[in-house]
């Protein structure tokens, strides 16, 4: 109940900054506001205090390509992006543009479904999921439109993207081993493919396979190795499984501060997530653990780095407060919240990190095009399953 008095009061203060925004003839600038959106850079907006009055200033107003305002209208948005943090996106996006998002969460399949099932007059104007490789399934089943936007291809490096524009990466995430401070060296870990050798024997902790994040993981590894090398590899690292799979990632990272196994296969933010955590079990988990980057070395392709995105549904009923929403997700804003929200990293060059993820250090990140994962996403679950990962 509290909760929802600090929200109403957040939209209110909002609101606020729209009407002081319009008094200001802001939105006659709009074309201003996007070429800022795109530049890399920009102004920052928000914080700056007035120099007049010593209040903020306002914010950096979101009008549709054409330069309309699209304030009064609504956009709804599916998501599956399982992050509480993700309301700020909403209510700045709001604040900017005057559009009230409708939001509605659920588990991707299920909104695919939905949006499927919902048919020429649905309401979706836009998805939101996490993993290329749904984002793939979602474009597989006809949901998205393909769609031009200068601030997208601008600020979405290519590999991240749809090259028709039905869909759009807005973070990025690497798939990271969390190791056993006190009972594994790191110089003894190298690579995803050194998971499978017999020396890590009952040490390794990984969710199952039926997971995306996986899924996609293993398309990766079948472009790199093949379809032979990858069931291979997958045989290799089940039978050094410390127990069937179950849980989530978080629940590897835990596992592995309990003694159960010592190297746990985990997105990076949920590591940061523990290791942030007000809860001083979880903070303990983590700082029992450490993570580690593979293929690293010379020669190798770097480290699986997947995305979070969206596309604009193929029926939108409001296209045009749909693509100012995913171009919002790009801006430098947003591409910041993605890290103070839950430590991601921004697909836009030259974003600050947050503090938690700067401290990662640097690594190199596969370049592979993430329409690879999508691609190979049957192949991959067929070869985990035939290789006895549950
Ligand atoms: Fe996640």
């Amino acid at each position: 109940m509290g909760e929802s008095r600090v929200r109403s009061e957040r939209s209110f203060a909002n609101s606020l900054n729209r009407r002081q925004l319009l008094r200001r003839g802001g939105i006659a600038g709009g074309a201003i506001a996007l070429a800022g959106l795109a530049g890399h850079g920009s102004a920052r907006a928000t914080t700056e205090p007035d120099e007049a009055t010593g209040t903020p200033e306002a914010l950096t107003p979101i009008v549709s390509r054409s330069g309309a305002d699209l304030s009064g209208q609504e956009l709804n948005l599916y998501s599956s992006r399982h992050y509480d943090t993700d309301q700020e996106f909403y209510d700045d996006f709001t604040a900017r543009s005057g559009v009230k998002i409708n939001l509605i969460e659920a588990d991707a399949d299920q909104l695919i479904e939905r949006i499927k099932s919902e048919g020429d007059a649905g309401p979706a104007d836009v998805l939101l999921t996490v993993d290329a490789g749904r984002l793939w399934r979602a474009q597989d089943a006809g949901i998205f439109q393909p769609i031009k936007s200068d601030v997208l291809e601008q600020r979405v490096p290519s590999a991240l993207r749809d090259p028709d524009g039905n869909w759009f990466g807005f973070s990025r995430r690497a798939r990271v081993f969390a190791y056993a401070k006190d009972r594994v060296d790191p110089a003894t870990l190298s690579t995803y493919e050194d998971l499978a050798d017999p020396k890590w024997q009952g040490k390794i902790l990984v969710r199952s396979s039926s997971n995306v994040y996986n899924q996609s993981l293993v398309g990766a590894l079948i472009e790199a190795l093949g379809l032979d090398g990858t069931q291979k590899w997958a045989e290799g690292l089940v039978a050094n499984f410390a127990r069937d799979p179950q849980g989530g990632d978080i629940d590897q990272i835990t596992a592995v501060a309990a003694g159960e196994g010592d190297i746990a296969i985990t997105n990076h933010y949920y590591y940061l997530r523990l290791l942030n955590s007000t809860d001083d079990a979880q903070r303990k988990a983590a700082e029992a653990t450490a993570l580690f980057f593979p293929n690293q070395g010379e020669g190798q392709r770097g480290t699986h780095v997947n995305i979070s995105g969206g596309g604009v549904v193929r029926t939108a009923p409001h296209p045009d407060a749909a693509i100012a929403f995913l171009e919002y997700m790009v801006s430098d804003e947003a591409q910041e919240l993605f890290g103070k929200g839950n430590y991601e990293y921004p697909v836009v060059e030259g974003i600050p990190l947050e503090a938690s993820v700067q401290a990662l250090g640097s690594f190199i990140a596969d370049p592979i095009d993430v329409r690879v994962f999508g691609e190979n996403n049957e192949l991959a679950l067929l070869l985990m399953l035939r290789a006895g990962w549950n």
